[in-house]
C-alpha cells in the first residue's frame, strides 16, 4: 500500500499498548518505530547506575551531568528497534521494576526533556517514522501528519503490564503494579513542561475491548481515508 513519508504520533497512557502497536504498524507499513519513552528510562537507568538517583532520591543537576555525554541510541536488531548505549544493549535493563519506579520524575527535569527531543528529531530526520510517547503530537512533532492518542481501561492496563512484568521474573503484585501506573499518570498529565494530553487532532484509540488485529484493521481505514489510499494490503495478524 502506498502510504506517503509520513509522521505518525502515538501518544497516551501507561501500558495502553502503544510500543506494541507502534511496532507492529511500522513492521506492516515499513515505517522507522522510535520509542520516546526508552529515551528517558535511557537516562534514568544511568542516573541510577552512577549512583545519582536511588534511595527514593533524584539528585537532577547529577543526572543533566550524567546524561549530556551519554551515547544513547537506537539500532536495528533483528528486525526490531532497540536502546543502546555505547554498543551495551540496555533494552531489558530499563523495562525493569527498578527504572519505572524513577522514570517519570526524571522525565519532568526540563534539561532532561530538552536532551531527548534534540536526539528524537535528529534520529527521526530521515521521515516515515511512527514514534509513540506522551507529548509526541503536541511537543516533539506537534506538525505530525497523523496523531494518535490511546487510552485503555485502568484494570486492563494494570493486568496487561503486571502480565508482562511476571514473564519477565519481576516480584510485583498487581495492586503496586496499578500504583505505579496511576501514579506515573498523574505525574505525566500535570507536570508543568510538556504534560501529556490529547492533541485537538489526535483520533482517539481506544483498545480496552480490543485485538491487535482490529488496531491494526482501524489505523487501515484511518490511513486509507486520509491519504485517499485505494488498494489494500493483506494485513498480517
Ligand atoms: O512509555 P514509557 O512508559 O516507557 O515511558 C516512560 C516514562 O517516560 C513515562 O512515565 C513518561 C515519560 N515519557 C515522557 O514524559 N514523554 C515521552 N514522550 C515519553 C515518555
Amino acid at each position: 500500500m502506498s502510504i506517503p513519508d509520513i509522521i505518525i504520533a502515538v501518544d497516551g497512557y501507561s501500558s495502553t499498548g502503544k510500543s506494541t502497536f507502534a511496532k507492529l504498524v511500522a513492521s506492516e507499513f515499513a515505517f522507522l518505530y522510535l520509542d520516546s519513552g526508552a529515551m528517558y528510562r535511557g537516562v534514568t537507568l544511568a542516573g541510577l547506575e552512577a549512583g545519582v538517583i536511588g534511595d527514593g532520591k533524584i539528585d537532577e543537576a547529577g543526572t543533566v551531568r550524567v546524561m549530556e555525554p551519554l551515547d544513547l541510541h537506537f539500532r536495528r536488531v533483528d528486525g526490531t528497534t532497540q536502546l543502546f548505549l555505547g554498543d551495551r544493549c540496555i533494552e531489558k535493563e530499563i523495562r525493569g521494576w527498578e527504572v519505572s519506579q524513577y522514570v517519570s520524575p526524571v522525565s519532568a527535569v526540563p534539561a532532561i526533556r530538552a536532551w531527548v527531543d534534540d536526539k528524537l528529531h535528529a534520529f527521526a530526520a530521515g521521515g516515515r517514522v511512527i514514534m509513540d510517547g506522551r507529548d509526541i503530537g503536541t511537543t516533539v512533532f506537534p506538525d505530525a501528519q497523523l496523531k494518535i492518542f490511546m487510552t485503555a481501561d485502568e484494570g486492563v492496563r494494570a493486568r496487561r503490564r503486571y502480565d508482562e512484568l511476571v514473564l519477565k521474573g519481576e516480584k510485583t503484585t498487581l495492586e503496586e503494579v496499578a500504583a505505579n501506573l496511576r501514579d506515573r499518570d498523574y505525574r505525566d498529565s500535570h507536570r508543568p513542561n510538556s504534560p501529556l494530553r490529547q492533541a485537538e487532532d489526535a483520533y482517539v484509540l481506544d483498545n480496552t475491548h480490543m485485538t491487535l488485529h482490529e488496531e491494526l484493521v482501524w489505523i487501515l481505514g484511518l490511513l486509507q481515508g486520509k491519504f485517499n489510499i485505494l488498494d489494500s494490503p493483506g494485513l498480517s495478524c
